[in-house]
């Protein structure tokens, strides 16, 4: 019975006939463990007699399970890495890298042109409350320049009393900065701002970049020379000519605006020369003037002492033009083909 025990071990194909054996003989109710529950019942010199018999066929069938067992195993182990090879000659799935945006690229430049003339960088909140995006800026709640910023208000909500909304433009920037460090000031305040429209000009998110001086004796012509040099440096070009017109901006006063000279080259708009010029004409890049007195009295400053020139101009407007790209909408679809075609690729 031992010997036909050990062959039906040694036979079995599967783990599971493995175990059905193991019932058969170790199990419980297995021929082995009752033939061991026999002894029991036995004379002293019967069981002397029967056990070493018994005993040693449960210890060699123990041992030819535990063997087949490890064999059985081993065989599964082999037959699943065989099943589960992976070849690794076949070539790599290419992964997809991002790129820097283009407007991402302007401000990283742009700040780069500025800190050598010696701005820092500053933020503000896009959330703004009403009182820095208007009031200290000279817009009170009945100015009527604050009906042209098409405003998004979060409606039924104020903190400390003020509407909150996002800011319509990076001029509250200014107050901060003002209020935070007091004077002198140079800084620029790239970022996102919002305004409730949308046609191929114009998406209701955008980005400005804000400029601030504050300091004594400071008038239009060292705005002029800022934004000159500035324009020189970013278009890479030494002909750059601006044009200041006189407008209006409740925070600046006097106001202007401020026109580069371009021309039109293959129905593309490439900046350099005289707006005057033959071939040429002028083209807006932003506002800017001389901080308004009342706004430096808002902000904590005596206007009698401190004065300087803020301006605002259109990141998005000014990329357009450095990489001949012509529709606004494109910069916020996330379409990479789009940003591949300009040369936005890694
Ligand atoms: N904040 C103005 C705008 O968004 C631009 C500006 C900034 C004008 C600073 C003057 C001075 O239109």
């Amino acid at each position: 019975q031992t010997e036909a025990a050990l062959a039906a071990i040694v036979a079995s194909a599967t783990l599971d006939a493995l175990e059905a054996q193991r019932l058969e003989t170790l199990g419980k109710k297995g021929w082995v463990s009752l033939a061991l529950k026999t002894l029991g019942g036995m004379s002293p010199e019967e069981r002397t007699a029967a056990a070493p018999a018994i005993q040693s066929a449960r210890a060699a069938i123990a041992e030819a399970l535990d063997a087949k067992k490890a064999a059985l195993e081993a065989a599964e182990l082999e037959a699943a890495l065989a099943r589960e090879t992976i070849d690794l000659t076949l070539p790599a799935q290419a992964a997809s890298k991002g790129s820097v945006h283009p407007v991402s690229q302007v401000m990283d430049e742009l700040a780069e042109i500025f800190a050598d003339l010696g701005f820092a960088v500053a933020t503000g909140p896009e959330i703004e409350d009403d009182w820095h995006n208007f009031t200290a800026l000279n817009m009170d709640e009945t100015h009527p320049a604050r009906a042209m910023h098409d405003t998004f208000y979060f409606p039924d909500k104020t903190v400390e009393g003020k509407d909150v909304l996002l800011r319509t433009h990076t001029s509250p920037v200014q107050i901060r900065s003002m209020l935070d460090q007091g004077a002198p000031i140079r800084i620029i305040a790239p970022g996102r701002v919002y305004r409730s429209d949308s046609d191929a000009t114009h998406t209701p998110m955008f980005h400005q970049v804000e400029g601030l001086v504050i300091d004594k004796d400071i008038h239009l012509g060292h705005l002029k020379w800022t934004l000159e040099t500035f324009f020189k440096a970013f278009f890479e070009r030494e002909d750059i000519t601006l044009r200041l017109r006189p407008s209006y901006f409740p925070f600046t006063e006097p106001s202007v605006e401020v026109d580069v000279g371009y021309s039109n080259e293959g129905g593309r708009r490439v900046v350099g020369g005289h707006g005057d010029a033959p071939g040429h004409a002028w083209m807006e890049i932003g506002g800017s003037g001389m901080v308004n007195a009342r706004v430096l009295a808002f902000a904590g400053l005596d206007p009698a002492e401190w004065q300087g020139f803020a301006f605002g101009l259109g990141i998005d407007r000014i990329a357009m033009l450095k990489y001949g790209m012509n529709d606004l909408r494109a910069f916020f679809d996330g379409d990479p083909r789009w940003l591949a075609h300009y040369g936005f690729s890694p």
